[in-house]
């Protein structure tokens, strides 16, 4: 390719016209810090803010994974698109005409690249929910599937959010249209629209006689069909594409590119069972709810979420289908820092479904209470457990805690953070009656192999706590060392300086665990300090390096309140400061990398292949 001067204009003027801060704050929640945003970064698996989007200079950086560059760059990284489906999607969304180039493509195919099948089954996919809404639309057609469309209650506006169609009563409805207007029908078929017979001899359609609901992508692409019988007698009650490079079952979340906005406003997602229960919960005034595609939740279900909110309400029809997704939900749980919290209609009403409930007068308020009434995933497994324990003796509950430890661990607790962990062992402690020292102490000698992870890691802790009492600390360790002093420091923080201790990078992993606790327990009005520490957290070096840390900045301002709080005061502002100029310094230097690449570009066309890697 070379270099198009109508191309490089389309780029800068799609790039001026896309607020890198709006297009990547739909993908992930934002939150403003100084000058800049910070967010999850999806391109690695994070757990603190480490996504970096500076406005004034229009790039993302991530401090963690190092991924960066530009509204187009982000755009093809999270979508795999390339990046002329990069400009396209980013012109349209702006409004912007493309020039020549693009223009050449469409009226003249031959002329240029064949799109990737990635590209095409996307058209297809369009199209056919082009061709399915035109035969709802037909007075003959689609008059069966407009009766249950009214019989379950959609309004018009319903059906045009959600692009909802139907397919023809014949086995060659949509093929018949796409032979007619002489169109290639491969991608038709990689995308599950079309298929085979089983003698090989010629096609038919996958969809017959259904209502038929896109499925679409966060952005709001279709990559598959979710169908729904129209007469009784057909089977199932529900038919899917299958899988494809477009379209993966266990990462999809139905309706989200409708959900997206609300969810992040909401800061909850609420996740349904079925199609109609999520169409049904947007008309109904719950925007921020998705639905699983006749699977369970998985983690990758999590990871999407996780970047938009920090809770997830799993609804459930049921309370027997609540309590088997709770088992499974718990890994889910373990492995991501989301609040996963199960709701059930059962004890509400006996509506069997949210569809069923939110077209009953004042369904909504019912919901709003399920929803309100839903229980945090491992409570809600305690509970259980509370309910089988009652009564038992003390040699019984210890087994049945270990039990329970033992099951949690092979679901992962042990990748789990300390505080996490700390927090399930509290709640064993408290349904039990156990002490939480003892439920705690046998974990490790469950499982060898990680009591030796364990006990390595306590050893580097405690080493950490002997260098802490020698070495010079800085700004960020000293502060978390006057917090533990003098607890009622906490007063001075601001949400941003709480932010930034979050963010700080300390120089001994102990420290960052040890300040992720504090912040977690310094939440309304709270004010941890080494006592807080010392009771909560049995790692012995954890509490070492706490109490050297404490006795440190003791030493250091000779345990005068006033010295103390200017020595916090002053890690403070030093703390603003360097964080300030880290960002700027890592800001300019991707800056300076994108301005040489742009430059290069320019000298070379757009064949990114001949630039040295590190350009890209
Ligand atoms: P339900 O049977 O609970 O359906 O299946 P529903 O959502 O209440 O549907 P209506 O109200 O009868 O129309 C829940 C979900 O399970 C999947 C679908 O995703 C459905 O939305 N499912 C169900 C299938 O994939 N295949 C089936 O045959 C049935
Ligand atoms: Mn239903």
């Amino acid at each position: 390719m070379k270099t198009d001067p109508n191309h490089t204009d389309d780029r800068d003027r799609v790039r001026d016209a896309s607020d890198i801060v709006r297009i990547i704050g739909e993908h992930l929640q934002l939150k403003p810090k100084g000058r800049e945003y910070v967010g999850l970064c999806p391109f690695h698996d994070d757990h603190k803010p480490s996504m970096n989007v500076v406005p004034h200079k229009q790039i993302f950086h991530c401090f963690s994974c190092g991924a960066g560059g530009d509204v187009f760059t982000f755009v093809q990284k999270f979508h795999k698109m390339d990046f002329r489906e990069s400009l396209e999607y980013l012109a349209e969304r702006a409004g912007i005409a493309l020039t020549r180039r693009s223009l050449l493509q469409t009226q003249d195919e031959a002329d240029s690249p064949a799109p990737s099948p990635r590209a095409a089954m996307l058209r297809a996919c369009r199209s056919a929910n082009d061709f399915f809404v035109t035969v709802l639309k037909r007075p003959d057609l689609g008059a069966m599937a407009r009766g249950v469309i009214a019989s379950r209650g959609l309004s018009a506006e319903t059906v045009e959010t959600f692009g909802i169609g139907a397919s023809p009563d014949r086995w060659d409805g949509l093929l018949l249209t796409l032979q007619s207007r002489d169109l290639d029908i491969e991608p038709y078929i990689a995308a599950g629209l079309l298929k085979r017979r089983e003698n090989g001899s010629g096609l038919y359609d996958a969809f017959r006689n259904r209502l038929m609901f896109p499925i679409h992508d966060q952005i709001g692409r279709v990559v598959a069909f979710g169908a729904r019988r129209i007469d009784d007698a057909d089977e199932p009650k529900y038919l899917n594409s299958p899988e494809s490079s477009l379209f993966d079952k266990s990462s999809t979340l139905y309706a989200l590119h409708l959900a997206s906005r609300a969810i992040q406003r909401e800061r909850v997602a609420i996740v349904t069972e079925g199609y109609m229960d999520a169409i049904a919960c947007h008309q109904g005034g719950f925007q921020n709810t998705v639905a699983t595609l006749g699977t369970a939740l998985t983690r990758k279900h999590a990871a999407v979420l996780k970047r938009l909110c920090d809770t997830v309400v799993l609804l459930f029809d049921s309370d027997d289908a609540g309590q088997r997704a709770a088992d499974r939900a718990i890994e889910i749980l373990l492995g991501e820092f989301l609040d996963v919290r199960v709701a059930t209609l059962a004890p509400h009403t006996t509506a069997k479904d949210p569809d069923e409930l939110l077209k009953q007068p004042g369904g909504s308020d019912t919901f709003r209470r399920v929803l309100s009434g839903a229980t945090d995933l491992i409570e809600f497994r305690f509970a259980r457990l509370r309910a089988r324990l009652s009564g038992a003796g003390l040699a019984q509950l210890d087994r049945a805690v270990r039990d329970e430890l033992g099951r949690l661990a092979e679901l992962g607790m042990d990748r789990l953070d300390p505080i996490r962990r700390q927090l399930i062992i509290r709640r064993l402690a408290e349904v039990t009656g156990l002490d939480p020292r003892s439920i705690g102490a046998s974990i490790p000698s469950g499982r060898a192999a990680r009591s030796d992870a364990g006990s390595q890691e306590t050893a580097s802790d405690q080493v950490a706590a002997k260098e802490i009492a020698s070495v010079a600390i800085g700004p960020a360790e000293s502060l978390v060392g006057c917090l533990l002093a003098e607890p009622s420091l906490w007063g001075m923080l601001s949400d941003e300086d709480r932010d930034l201790m979050k963010c700080s990078a300390y120089r001994w992993p102990v420290i960052e665990k040890l300040t992720h606790m504090l912040l977690n327990d310094a939440v309304g009005g709270n004010q941890p300090g080494l006592t807080f520490v010392l009771g909560r957290e049995d790692a012995e070096g954890l509490h070492a390096a706490a109490i050297s840390l404490s006795q440190r900045v003791e030493q250091d301002t000779g345990s005068d309140p006033a010295r103390l709080r200017a020595l916090a005061e002053g890690c403070l502002l030093t703390s603003r400061k360097s964080r300030a100029r880290v960002n700027l310094d890592s800001v300019s230097d991707l800056a300076a990398r994108l301005e040489a690449n742009r430059r290069a570009r320019a000298e070379l066309g757009d064949d990114m292949r001949i630039l040295p890697r590190s350009m890209n």
